[in-house]
């Protein structure tokens, strides 16, 4: 893999022209579509769903990233895999029984991720950081895109990058909220793999160029100490 992982995040297109912006993250070094589904429920936010992914995979030529904000998100595994999710991300804080989730997300033959909420720690992790193939960090309080960045996060993406580099896992960390030009390089030295970016790409002069300018960062892909 060709780190970092550029994942601009659909939430902030024009969803006028959303065929537009598909195409121009077709077009651009980005990796993946991070496909944002809010209920109303785990965060105080709706954005879409089902009609509006699957649109989003008849036009899209790269891999979608779906990371549920859902509350019982283990009621809709197959039916995010209809729609063409590839990465199917779960909250940690939205999951009784994680462990079960994950596993039965794979078995749908997609990879399975674990998000985490600013104040989950870390260490609650441990358990089922082998089960995982990412963990999506997030670096706001889920719900909007274009919020501010969390500082705490950088401390956190070292001691989860400390944690996978123990466990021989090949987990991916994924950044996700206030990821930018300031934010980024800090991410990457801290043992990031992947890097969501909302507002910044598509409240960017020319979205292409933005994401091109993430992806031509250094990544760090050694361990951190
Ligand atoms: C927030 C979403 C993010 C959001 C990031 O709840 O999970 O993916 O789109 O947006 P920015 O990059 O604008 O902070
Ligand atoms: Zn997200």
């Amino acid at each position: 893999m060709n780190f970092p992982i550029i994942a601009p995040s659909v939430l902030s297109a024009d969803f006028a022209n959303l065929g537009r912006d598909v195409e121009m993250i077709n077009n651009s070094q980005a990796d993946w579509f991070h496909v944002d589904v809010m209920d109303g429920v785990f965060v105080p936010n709706i954005s879409f769903g089902f009609p509006v992914i699957k649109s989003i995979q008849n036009l899209a030529k790269k891999p979608l990233d779906v990371h549920l904000m859902i509350v019982q998100p283990e009621r809709y595994i197959k039916e995010f895999k209809a729609v063409g999710a590839e990465i199917l991300s779960v909250h940690y804080e939205a999951c009784t029984h994680l462990h079960r989730t994950l596993h039965a997300i794979k078995e749908e033959g997609m990879k399975a991720g674990i998000a985490i909420n600013p104040h989950t720690p870390i260490s609650l992790l441990k358990d089922v950081i082998r089960d995982t193939d990412l963990v999506c960090m997030m670096s706001v309080n889920p719900g909007f895109g274009g919020q501010k960045f969390i500082e705490q996060t950088y401390q956190k993406c070292k001691e989860l990058r400390h944690m996978i580099d123990e466990s021989g896992s090949s987990c991916l960390i994924e950044i996700d909220g206030g990821v930018n030009a300031q934010t980024a390089p800090l991410l990457l030295a801290a043992g990031a793999h992947v890097l969501v970016a909302g507002n910044y790409v598509f409240g960017s002069k020319n979205p292409s160029e933005t994401i091109a300018s993430l992806k031509n960062l250094q990544a760090n892909t050694t361990t951190v100490a």
